[in-house]
């Protein structure tokens, strides 16, 4: 049996009917073609967009040539009362400016040091862990918000602040999904939009929280007594053109998106992994085994442990994708397989199609961590496996997740064993990221 994946729309569906699917979901909004398609076009009275699936395409707009695809100014429309001028949103100088002060803050060498607080949080998470049936997203979302605070601030998630901001997106999340239609569908102005006022409430209350937290440290800094974490290297990181350092101002609309896309596309790649162990009780073994392997005291150099781990994370990124689809718009008139792609058109990048790409994937639906073993699951790796985007505007988190991810994923392995639960088959939908419609729900059982 495959993991579960949405129910495709049928082929012919009106744009009114389409609009509301799409509210609903994105996932099932959209015909079973794009699996097998190269490339297809929307056209509606309203918009017009290309959902691109083809690799050399993608790595057209994504790496060749990424400053003539920008990101779609739409997609900010609901974000940015929260993420203000954040280098998720930004565009052009700015955005480059904001990327060399931040970039430095996750290179390989500054991940081996926040490697202790990712183990510490790993370790709360299995002992907050219970026997029994439980909503595990819930947990993996605590877990990955743990994360995020003791790297970036060396700050557990029960400290005050913290779990209020972590309480409060909870609330945000609700009121604005980061994909929504939106960004796709430049819609008319009569047709009504989120709910704009509970959004703008609970993002100034959030941002508040952060601020709190930043000026702080800001002081902490001026003091020189400021933890080694990666709010001090990205508060003292000058800009190598400039010599400037950010503003608090700034680093607050950082902080909110490294919170933002850091737990939220984490927490539910994480919870998709425990799900997809829960019903394949042999790969659950394998990775059992090499949690052991890694120990309860691990070093940074121990992650070369968790082979088979990792693999299984990339097939939760791979099925799951936490962040389903990217928008781009055309700075100038196109030429894509044969067809005109006329300026200003959307350009949809699609990392839950092409994941489960039938001309691109074996088995494509179904989970199989050792097809990365393979030479042809290397090349997939490659040119056909794009959870954190590709090119310069690549997720600068991603190294980051993928030490977190497996090693998460041992820390709680090493406690508990997980059986799935009858009759809970969880429901993909594409929400702020890919979650399941009414949770996972997961047993939990203590081992020896
Ligand atoms: C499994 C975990 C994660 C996944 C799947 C993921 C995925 C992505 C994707 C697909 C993008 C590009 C979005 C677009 O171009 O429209 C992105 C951007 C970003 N991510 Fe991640 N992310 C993850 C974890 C993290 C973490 C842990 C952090 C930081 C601590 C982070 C910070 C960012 C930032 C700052 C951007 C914006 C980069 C830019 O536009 O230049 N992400 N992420």
């Amino acid at each position: 049996m495959h993991p579960p994946k949405p129910a495709s729309r049928p082929e012919k569906t009106s744009l009114w009917r389409y609009v509301k699917l799409f509210r609903d979901d994105i996932l099932s909004a959209q015909p079973a073609k794009l699996y097998r398609a190269k490339m297809a076009e929307f056209k509606t009275p309203f918009f017009r967009s290309y959902l691109v699936n083809q690799p050399d395409l993608i790595d057209l707009v994504l790496k060749e040539r990424p400053m003539d695809f920008p990101k779609s100014n739409r997609i900010s429309e609901g974000l940015r009362p929260l993420l203000g001028n954040s280098v998720f949103l930004t565009n052009g100088e700015t955005w480059q400016r904001q990327r060399r002060i931040i970039d430095p803050a996750f290179e390989g060498g500054r991940l081996r040091d926040t490697f202790p607080a990712m183990v510490a949080a790993g370790q709360a998470a299995a002992t907050r862990l219970a026997d029994g049936v439980q909503e595990i997203e819930a947990q993996t979302s605590h877990a990955a918000a743990d994360v995020i605070f003791r790297t970036l601030f060396s700050i557990p998630i029960e400290h005050e602040i913290a779990a209020q901001v972590f309480s409060e997106f909870r609330d945000y999340q609700r009121t604005q999904p980061i994909l929504n239609i939106a960004a796709f569908v430049p819609l008319p102005k009569w047709m009504p939009r989120f709910h704009k006022k509970q959004t703008r409430v609970a993002a100034r209350s959030i941002r508040a929280l952060i601020t709190q937290l930043t000026e702080q440290r800001m002081e902490q800094i001026r003091a020189g007594t400021a933890p080694d974490d990666l709010a001090t290297k990205i508060m003292t990181t000058k800009d190598p053109q400039t010599g400037e350092t950010f503003t608090t101002q700034e680093m607050v609309d950082q902080v909110a998106i490294f919170f933002l896309a850091g737990h939220e596309t984490s927490a539910s790649a994480l919870a998709w992994a425990l799900y997809l162990l829960a019903t394949h009780p042999e790969a659950q073994a394998r990775c059992a085994e090499e949690a052991a392997d890694f120990g309860t005291d691990p070093q940074f150099a121990d992650m070369s442990k968790l082979r088979f781990t990792r693999d299984v994370f990339r097939e939760a990124l791979r099925l799951y994708p936490p962040v389903p689809m990217m928008v781009r718009e055309a700075t100038q008139p196109e030429h894509f397989r044969n067809r005109d792609v006329p300026k200003g058109s959307q350009i949809v990048l699609s990392p839950w199609h092409v994941h489960r790409h039938e001309l691109l994937w074996d088995n494509p639906d179904g989970f199989d961590p050792d097809r990365y073993a393979t030479p042809e699951g290397k090349e997939c790796l490659r040119h056909a496996f794009i959870p954190f985007s590709a090119g310069s505007r690549v997720c600068t988190g991603a190294g980051f997740a993928m030490v977190e991810g497996p090693l998460l994923l041992a820390t709680v392995l090493q406690k508990w064993r997980f059986d799935p639960v009858a009759d809970k088959v969880p429901d993909p939908v594409a929400h702020l990221t890919v979650r399941a419609r009414d949770g996972i729900w997961l047993q939990a059982i203590a081992r020896e």
